[in-house]
């Protein structure tokens, strides 16, 4: 095992901006940026500041923001771009020029000679404030190797800090990106980087290859967001540097997952559930195979402790489950079954997957009381929906007022919304805002039939302040109300989780919650 320390330069306010549909205001880049120094990054590329005025302010609040990181910004290798990146405050220039034919001939309209001497002049130039510089040769890739190495060791000469190789078409494989740092590392003795796009799904395989190869930094992006198919996802470089090649980086990797959410907040990029690390899936369980496996020891069927990267493990009750997982996630929610009661519950839950259904938590604990209480369903709800008014209209602000009975408390709330379903969310979180934040998480919605009469079908999962989650369904011609009974049915599954996890907890019932049944 080695004792390399990878370096990691974060792009997500750069190179993940420019996803398609993304554009941060200046207070969004700062909040970004205070927590990707938190999370350890080298590096902030905090934005490319001749792309506007909003970028220039953006950039310049980063970098005079007391960073513990390198606050840099892009320039192409042109004096005003490297002048307005400067006049930022950044500590670092990341200046890049097109190295490949294809750019040389129908983008830039350079020869290779007037390449090699724009790139040295303007890496000089940077140089000239003090500052770190950066070199990108742009679409190094598809470049010629023998013209690759007559940039690295132009730059170099010229005074680079680092020498960034782009996989800007993301067509590297990890042999190709190998042999690129290689060569780079062959004329230069300045930091080699590599920044991989994913074009072909490869960017963190090419940039771990990268790093093989000697490579000593990574450009990254938080959830992999970027050009088309984006960028290195920073949190699976991360982990894969760490777990698979013993090598670390300065990433405190327990804020992965509450970094990546935020990101993904406030650009409106939606992760999708199986994506390593940070999806929703990554530590999720339904087969009775695996539920089995992870409840006798997690590492059956599971890389790393989710924990790792501050998550929780969950199980899914669906047609491929089993009595282990069923039996699991009911404990977890104060019920314990006897052998027949269970068998009959997972008959029924398989039942209800082969009909394809997504089965909720609340869905669960409602079957499992009614099997346990011989057929009437056990009323253990500590949150009940006593009343809702919505008012809503073209021109004003939908409104909405929700009564709850908590425990037996009658507690209402008013509050608008973008849509009356948003209004009375809000409403809801305003009312248990006292008492817990219980955001709302994920939402769909499906229409039972297609028609004007169709039964909306709304399932959600709600989440604590300390991350505990959990899934409620509402089924009613109205929306709204099919909507406000999703979540209250999601929060009573979520007190019920909570219960046995911290039983001292302010939601505590007077003996509703104890186990029904059994041991
Ligand atoms: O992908 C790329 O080539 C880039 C450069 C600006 C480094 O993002
Ligand atoms: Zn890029």
């Amino acid at each position: 095992m080695t004792e390399r320390t990878i370096r990691v330069l974060d792009t997500t306010l750069r190179d993940g901006e420019q996803t398609p549909g993304v554009s941060l205001t200046p207070d969004e880049k700062l909040e970004i940026a205070v927590a990707l120094d938190k999370l350890g990054v080298d590096v902030i590329e905090a934005g490319f500041p001749i792309t506007s005025k909003g970028e220039q302010e953006g950039v310049r609040r980063i970098a005079k923001a007391g960073m513990k990181a390198e606050v840099s910004g892009l320039a192409r290798a042109e004096k005003l771009d490297i002048d307005t990146a400067i006049n930022c405050g950044v500590r670092g220039v990341h200046v890049f020029l097109g190295s490949s034919d294809i750019h040389l001939q129908h983008k830039l309209h350079l020869t290779r000679e007037q390449m090699l001497k724009q790139s040295a002049d303007m890496v000089a130039y940077a140089k000239s404030f003090g500052v770190k510089v950066e070199f990108s040769a742009e679409d190094a890739t598809r470049t010629e190797i023998p013209f690759f190495k007559q940039v690295v060791k132009a730059v170099t000469d010229a005074g680079i800090d680092r020498f960034d190789i782009p996989d800007t078409v993301g067509i590297a494989t990890p042999r190709k990106m190998m042999e690129y740092v290689e060569a780079a590392r062959s004329v230069s003795d300045a930091m080699i980087s590599v920044h991989c796009h994913n074009d072909y799904g490869l960017a963190t395989a090419n940039s771990l290859a990268g790093i093989v190869a000697g490579a000593e930094q990574a450009h990254l992006t938080i959830n992999g967001i970027g050009e088309r198919s984006g960028n290195t996802s920073l949190e699976e470089f991360a982990m894969g540097c760490f777990n698979l090649y013993g090598l670390r980086t300065n990433i405190n990797y327990s804020l992965l997952y509450e970094t990546s959410r935020l990101v993904s907040r406030l650009t409106g990029v939606v992760i999708q559930p199986n994506k390593a690390i940070v999806g929703d899936n990554a530590f999720g369980h339904e087969s009775g195979i695996h539920t089995h496996g992870v409840i006798a020891n997690p590492s059956t069927y599971e890389p790393f402790d989710p924990a790792t990267v501050g998550r929780t493990r969950w199980l899914q009750a669906g047609k491929h489950a089993g009595r282990h997982g069923i039996a699991y996630q009911l404990r977890g929610m104060g019920l314990k079954p006897k052998e027949d009661s269970l068998r009959l519950i997972v008959e029924k839950v398989k039942e209800m997957g082969d009909q394809g259904r997504t089965i909720t938590d609340s869905d669960l604990y409602q079957l499992a009381t009614q099997i346990m209480g011989g057929g009437k369903a056990e009323s253990a709800e500590i949150v009940e929906l006593e009343g809702l008014e919505v008012v809503t209209g073209i021109k004003r602000l939908p409104s909405a007022t929700v009564k709850l009975l908590i425990r037996g408390q009658l507690h209402e709330a008013t509050d608008v919304g973008s849509g009356p379903v948003d209004a009375a969310v809000n409403a809801i979180q305003r009312i248990f805002s006292t008492i817990d934040i219980v955001k709302l998480k994920e939402y769909r919605l499906e229409a039972l039939t297609g028609d004007a009469q169709a039964v909306a079908d709304v399932s959600v999962t709600v989440e604590d302040s300390a991350g505990l989650t959990a899934s409620g369904r509402g089924m009613k011609r109205d929306i709204v109300v099919a909507s406000v009974e999703a979540i209250v049915s999601g929060i009573n599954a979520l007190m019920a989780k909570k219960l046995q996890s911290q039983p001292a907890a302010s939601f505590a019932p007077t003996g509703a919650q104890k186990p029904i049944e059994g041991v």
